[in-house]
């Protein structure tokens, strides 16, 4: 069933770079609901992007929710340096170790919502034990890694994560991350996402578009 309120979550990987916290102060200005960060680390995913100090510097940006998706691995180890640094969310993937259980607990010791994260060919199904942990779930609807990919439909894997969350009777957040425009946007709010991460549909044409990027994602 298609959720009302929509969040939209702009992934700065598509910001440019030489004038971050500009970019974020313009992307919170223009409407978006969390600011998504994409930690990569070269290892877990072939792209390399930035650290905690990174996130600190642009924490003065904005107040908003800062939503910190890390492809690295190990994780446990830096969950401390971006809470520190003002992560609000921290999401982590299940390819990441073979402790998920364990991260989800380190990062909830740190008083910060805890997400997991699942590449597009790991089944829904491996999360169902850690659901009563979890505060978000991010559905890749592509390889993690880049910005700019086309959308793999896995429009029945939001679906099944959607009842799952029903079942769980707990607020937890369905996001959907990669390729995300205003077309695929649609499918999957209708298959029951109420988070979507963007990054090219958010950044293309400059400034003065975001805001309407922003809303055309809302459906
Ligand atoms: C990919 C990242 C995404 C990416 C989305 O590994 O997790 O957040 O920035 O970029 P677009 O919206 O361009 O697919
Ligand atoms: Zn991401």
């Amino acid at each position: 069933m298609p959720q009302k309120d929509v969040k939209i979550a702009p992934s700065i990987l598509s910001a440019d770079f030489s004038i971050l916290g500009e970019e974020v102060a313009a992307i919170d200005k223009a409407g978006a609901d969390y600011i998504h960060i994409d930690v990569m680390d070269g290892h877990f995913v072939p792209n390399l992007t930035f650290g905690a100090p990174v996130v600190k510097a642009i924490r003065k940006a904005t107040q908003k929710t800062f939503d910190v998706h890390l492809m690295i691995a190990p994780v446990d180890p830096l969950i401390g340096d971006f809470v520190d640094a003002g992560a609000d969310i921290i999401t982590a993937h299940v390819e990441a170790g073979p402790h998920l259980h364990r991260t989800l607990q380190a990062i909830k010791g740190h008083g910060v919502k805890a997400g997991v994260s699942l590449n597009p060919h790991t089944p829904i199904e491996s999360i169902q034990h850690v659901m009563d942990m979890v505060d978000l779930i991010l559905i890749m609807t592509v390889n993690p890694g880049f910005g700019g990919q086309s959308f793999i439909p896995l429009t029945d894997k939001i679906a099944k994560a959607r009842a799952m969350i029903e079942q769980s009777d707990r607020a937890i957040d369905l996001q959907v991350d990669g390729g995300v425009n205003p077309q695929t946007a649609k499918e999957c709010i209708a298959a029951g996402a109420d988070v979507l991460v963007a990054g090219t549909s958010v950044f293309k044409d400059g400034p003065e578009a975001y805001a309407v990027n922003i809303k055309a994602l809302r459906g």
